[in-house]
């Protein structure tokens, strides 16, 4: 079994549609062993409390700074004895020493067709700028904020009548199908990073590989 910790600060909704796959069998080998938060009011806890997984509280603020709390953090994920860290909506910039204790097993996803709009309020962003295609990225994390290789994106148009909120939501739905995805992906061994590219490896196999929930 693949141990996977899922770190939140939220609403939790990609940790939701993990815990879905899960459910549907479309993670066999996979067992979501905690959901952390930085954030004891992260909406997301009680609905993995209420799956049946262990959750924990680490709140940022009362650690005397960022490396501090990321060693604690480190500890606390380290406990669970993880394969794969994910990152589900989790607020926090990290160091660079906890990205290189989890580097190849630390996956985020990111609201934006990166390299575009790293950081926040990436949808208010896609509307300024005006572009015509957005969308959502899963990625390896390295230390540099918001980048690493793609494992997957997903492309939403943006429509002239869209605000922030319409353009979130879209993207949102597709972020519930690509994390699930890549998850799996990380689970059946079959990403594999050479010169910062992933090769998705037994790529002949896009039957299982497309068993994820359908979203609401
Ligand atoms: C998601 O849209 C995720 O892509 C974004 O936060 C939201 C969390 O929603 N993550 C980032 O912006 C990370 N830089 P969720 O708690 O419902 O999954």
């Amino acid at each position: 079994m693949k141990r996977i910790v899922i770190l939140i600060s939220g609403r939790g909704s990609n940790m939701e549609a993990i815990i879905q796959a899960r459910d549907a069998g479309c993670l066999p080998g996979a067992e979501i062993v905690a959901v952390i938060a930085n954030r004891a009011d992260a909406k997301g806890l009680e609905r993995a409390a209420a799956a049946g997984i262990p959750t924990r509280v680490l709140e940022h603020k009362r650690f005397a700074d960022r490396a501090a709390f990321d060693a604690a953090l480190a500890e606390c994920i380290e406990a669970f004895q993880p394969d794969l860290v994910v990152l589900a909506g989790f607020m926090r910039i990290l160091t660079e020493a906890f990205v290189r204790r989890f580097e190849g097993r630390l996956l985020n996803i990111h609201p934006s067709l990166l390299p575009a709009f790293p950081g926040l309020h990436t949808h208010e962003r896609a509307l300024e700028a005006g572009v015509r295609i957005h969308g959502c990225t899963v990625h390896f994390v390295t230390p540099a904020l918001d980048h690493g290789p793609i494992v997957i994106q997903a492309a939403v148009p943006v429509l002239d009548t869209d605000d922030a909120t319409s353009l979130a939501a879209r993207v949102l739905a597709q972020e519930h199908i690509v994390y699930p995805q890549a998850v799996r992906w990380f689970v059946e061994g079959r990403l594999r990073v050479v010169a910062g590219r992933v090769q998705l490896l037994d790529a002949g196999a896009p039957a299982a590989a497309l068993c994820v929930p359908q979203p609401d």
